[in-house]
């Protein structure tokens, strides 16, 4: 299959995030928006003709999953990610960042320790705060300009936590992290009785030759329950939804029964068939899908290069971590560079923690011309330095 990399189809006035929210979030319209975690292009032909059969079929009442869900998930695994999984421990979900809500409640009190790995997809923050949980963090250590896990100081936090959140693979820094250092954190949390929430949106994100390993691969006598989503994948994040994968009965039980109690269930007729397409047809979608953001990857490098930012190389998600501490500015400033000077919105490190000061990422999945675009005005802001 042939896909379209090459048509942006994000615009202003359609309620679409990236272009709507540019005033709020950089106070002003004329940044090309390079920042929240969705894609310009297309979702893949068979997505958009499964939703447009079911729209035409007038009634939208409440949704229930089929068994074509669960197999097609299960599927997935398999195929993707050499996961075999038992069909029972799958639950859908009203998407990965709810599922960490209702899974940091099933699985903590208040007051208990949350371990998260900064810098790392902010909402985990505010996840552990807004629970009243206490926020423990693990900093990432960048070792020859990439980022590894600190085990040691883990061990340590490990004992007055009860729950680590995972980014796996890691947001920003793009690390699809190792079998050897998964097993490791697996082998920490189990000596300390801390379940692991894996949160695996970006699975399916890897670059050409890099393998994604599932948690669940090294898990062990580790307590565990994974979270995923075809949305980061296909672009239809604006739909919702998503999977928790949960093999102790007693913890699936747990969550299932508080997200009833929310009311905040995953069934919802279109996220479903989005998933169940999505995952049924799409097998060569990722590929291509990476061989495009590897690409647009390179023309970053490329404006980096003999300038004072230095993109980290990732190995998954379409996300690029760009170290512009050589440039001498501060958070602000820093902003103010990329926003007047550049006229790039991208999303401004430090919001991914204090370890993020000093950085950038840019989302790489944009069209090509659109890259270039950005690139050119890049190239000229540092040349004006
Ligand atoms: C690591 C990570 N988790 C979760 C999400 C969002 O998940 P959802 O939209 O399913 O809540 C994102 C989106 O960028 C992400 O990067």
């Amino acid at each position: 299959m042939s896909y379209d990399f090459h048509t942006a189809y994000q615009r202003p006035g359609i309620g679409c995030e990236k272009y709507d929210k540019r005033q709020a979030i950089f106070g002003t319209e004329s940044v090309i928006p390079l920042w929240v975690a969705d894609m310009e292009f297309a979702s893949p032909d068979s997505i958009q003709q499964a939703l447009i059969e079911r729209a035409k079929l007038p009634s939208y009442g409440y949704a229930e999953r089929m068994a074509g869900w669960t197999e097609a998930v299960g599927q997935w695994l398999a195929r993707q990610h050499h996961w075999q999984i038992d069909p029972a421990w799958l639950l859908p979900t009203a998407g990965v960042v709810p599922s960490l809500a209702l899974a940091i409640q099933t699985l903590s009190q208040p007051g208990d320790g949350v371990i998260i790995q900064p810098p790392v997809y902010f909402p985990f923050f505010g996840l552990v705060r807004e629970t009243q949980r206490q926020l423990l963090l693990n900093p990432l250590r960048e070792v020859n300009g990439r980022y590894q896990m600190d085990l040691e100081q883990l061990e340590k936090l490990a004992r007055q936590a009860r729950v680590l959140i995972l980014c796996n693979p890691h947001n920003p820094g793009g690390r699809a992290w190792s079998a050897a250092e998964l097993a490791e954190v697996a082998r920490i949390c189990a000596r300390h009785g801390v379940s692991v929430l894996s949160d695996e949106i970006h699975m399916d994100l890897s670059y050409p030759g890099i393998t994604h390993t599932p948690f669940a691969q090294v898990a062990e006598d580790c307590s565990y329950l994974m979270l995923s989503a075809a949305g980061k994948t296909f672009n239809t994040a604006g739909i919702g939804g998503g999977y928790a994968v949960i093999p102790d009965a007693v913890l699936r039980q747990d969550l299932q029964r508080l997200q009833n109690t929310l009311h905040l269930n995953g069934e919802n007729i279109f996220s479903l068939l989005v998933t169940e397409t999505a995952y049924r047809h799409g097998h060569d979608w990722p590929t291509a899908l990476m061989t495009q953001i590897a690409a647009n990857r390179d023309r970053v490098y490329a404006a980096c290069q003999h300038s004072a930012i230095t993109p980290m190389p990732p190995e998954a998600t379409y996300l690029l971590w760009l170290d512009c501490r050589a440039l001498g500015m501060d958070d602000q400033a820093l902003e103010q560079f990329f926003i007047h000077r550049a006229g790039l919105g991208l999303s401004a490190g430090h919001i991914f923690g204090e370890q993020g000061s000093g950085y950038m990422r840019i989302n790489l999945a944009s069209t090509p011309a659109i890259i270039e675009q950005a690139m050119q005005q890049l190239e000229a802001a540092l040349a004006g330095l």
